[in-house]
């Protein structure tokens, strides 16, 4: 197996150095504008896989035409957002990468691209409008995991204890989906603080990024796990918005969904009835900025 990592800042190296030590790819391609970066980082990784006899081959590189015959593409190029921003507030800027990086990608490869760069599902939304290839957002699988630890932390239980997913947008818009929600395989109901929950969700990232600079460890862990769920098929549920075909646009939206080299089904049937309702009000919420920010975007699209 052949991966792209399109930018080799702070999310994208823990993205790589983590698939990498995962021991599953023979080759990687290393990709981002600022010069020698990738080249200093392939060599950061070169020395991790020789301690860990791991033979992975690794090429950084400055020039998009060396991305070629790559099985999966994980993009995190463009902006992050700075403490008090909006993920949304990126969506001109970074939507202009990923035109760009749509126009030229699919040229020389006929991969699956897994978007992680924000607003995440937009730009996931916007690179297979353009590039007419199968794109994924990582989007709330992220939230998931932060929705899991907190509820064990709060409740004293192991994590693995926790089950449940959050769906929707990736950021302030995700929403709990509380008919997920168990411990020990028994509903949640009224044992945790809901609006606690939610709040933690949604504010966790923005917090962390005020002191530390950006999230990394976190997404940088749970973006493995979806790459190596598509890599060696291994079909975990996962919540991770997927195209969707709504009005005359393809919008990515988040739920539970079995993750291998294809994806689906998606268990979106399982969920009750209010918790179906949020994903729809989601969508057409998702569906209204995005027409309008596509609209600020003619140059572009
Ligand atoms: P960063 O500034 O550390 O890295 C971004 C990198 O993108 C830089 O190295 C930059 O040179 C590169 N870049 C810019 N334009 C490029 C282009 N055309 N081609 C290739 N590379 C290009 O930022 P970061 O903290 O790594 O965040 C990157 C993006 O990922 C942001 O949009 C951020 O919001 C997002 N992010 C998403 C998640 C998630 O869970 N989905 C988690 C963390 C960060
Ligand atoms: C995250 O949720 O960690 C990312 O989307 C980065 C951010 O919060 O901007």
């Amino acid at each position: 197996t052949t991966i792209g990592f399109i930018g080799t800042g702070k999310i994208g190296q823990t993205i790589a150095f983590n698939v990498l030590m995962g021991g599953y790819t023979d080759e990687a391609i290393l990709y981002d504008i600022i010069p020698d970066l990738p080249q200093k980082f392939e060599h950061e990784l070169r020395h991790a896989l020789a301690s860990r006899r791991l033979r992975t081959e690794v090429m950084g590189t400055n020039s998009l035409e060396d991305v070629s015959s790559c099985d999966v593409i994980v993009i995190t190029a463009g902006k992050p957002r700075k403490p008090g921003m909006d993920r949304r507030n990126l969506f001109v800027e970074n939507a202009k990468i990923i035109a760009g990086l749509a126009r030229e990608l699919p040229k020389r490869n006929d991969a699956i691209y897994i978007m992680v760069s924000n607003p995440v599902d937009m730009m996931a939304s916007i690179f297979m409008k353009l590039s007419g290839k199968y794109t994924i957002s990582t989007g709330d699988q992220v939230e998931t995991m932060r929705l899991r630890s907190y509820i064990a932390k709060v409740l004293k239980v192991p994590v693995n204890y926790v089950g449940g997913y959050v769906g929707g947008e990736h950021g302030d818009d995700a929403v709990v989906l509380w008919s997920t929600v168990s411990i020990k395989d028994e509903p949640v109901r009224d044992k945790v603080n809901k609006e606690e929950v939610e709040k933690y969700v949604k504010d966790i990232p923005g917090d962390i990024i005020k002191v530390m600079g950006g999230t990394t460890w976190g997404p940088g862990t749970i973006i493995e796990e979806i790459v190596r769920s598509i890599v060696l098929n291994e079909n975990k549920v996962m919540s991770i918005a997927f195209p969707h075909y709504f009005e005359d646009e393809i919008v990515h939206i988040s739920e539970p969904v079995v993750v291998g080299s294809k994806i689906g089904p998606s268990l979106e049937s399982l969920l009750d009835e209010k918790d179906r309702w949020h994903l729809i009000s989601a969508t057409k919420d998702f569906y209204t900025f995005y027409k309008e920010s596509l609209g600020k975007l003619q140059i572009v699209v």
